[in-house]
């Protein structure tokens, strides 16, 4: 039930490729979960607000060239500093509905294809993070995703990288996975994402620990 106050908030993560529907679907599910009286907020990855989240931003913008393994690292520690507010976060009951996270974090270096920086070692750094209750992926091709009226100019935004990055995300999948077709009409995918988050926060209530990286 949603009106009791539950033993524990859910992590339910968004992941996906650029222009999925990330942003829609995630500011959907938190409007839908406040409707329903759920103390929900949304989270999202790179936090570009922080001094590490700005350098970050630099090197997405392409203001500055950084070593590949370093902005990896970068990426990474801008989940660690976030990770105590987290666990604070979903123990005080309430819900994060997280936009992208360690799975975007390895899949998009490992894509690079940078010699030594395999998926292995990209999922190093995250190990031990706060592991998601569900992994809502919005799955479309490269080809679907660039015809939603483009990619923007970002670093990462071109097609043969997207490619790169779907083929890395689906060696990624793990216990928390949930692939949802993202070609659909935003309410059906909608539709899709409720019945997934309903899942999740039906599983954390009775207060089921909080998992860690890499399930
Ligand atoms: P994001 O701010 O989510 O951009 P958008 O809203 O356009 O999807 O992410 C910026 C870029 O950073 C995106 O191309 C994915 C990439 N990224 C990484 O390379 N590593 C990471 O750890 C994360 C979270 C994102």
């Amino acid at each position: 039930s949603t009106s009791t106050k539950p033993l524990r908030g859910a992590f339910i993560l968004f992941e996906g490729g650029d222009r999925c529907g990330k942003t829609t679907q995630s500011e959907s599910l938190v409007k839908h979960l406040h409707s329903k009286g759920v103390d929900a907020e949304l989270w999202k990855f790179p936090d570009r607000q922080t001094a590490i989240g700005q350098m970050i931003n630099a090197y997405l913008q392409g203001k500055t060239e950084t070593d590949d393994a370093a902005v990896h690292l970068l990426f990474s520690a801008n989940r660690w500093e976030k990770r105590d507010a987290m666990l604070a976060a979903l123990s005080a009951g309430r819900t994060l509905v997280v936009d992208r996270y360690a799975y975007s974090g390895a899949a998009f270096t490992a894509a690079k294809g940078v010699p030594g920086l395999d998926l292995a070692w990209c999922k190093a750094p995250d190990s031990n993070l706060p592991a998601p209750d569900a992994t809502i992926f919005l799955s479309i091709t490269p080809e679907a995703a660039a015809k939603r009226g483009g990619y923007g100019s970002e670093r990462y935004e071109k097609e043969e990288m997207q490619k790169g990055v779907a083929r890395k995300f689906e060696q990624l999948k793990d216990a928390t996975w949930h692939s949802v077709d993202a070609s659909m009409s935003v309410e059906a995918v909608e539709a899709e994402v409720r019945r997934i988050a309903d899942a999740a926060l039906r599983s954390c209530e009775d207060g089921r620990p909080v998992q860690y990286l890499w399930l």
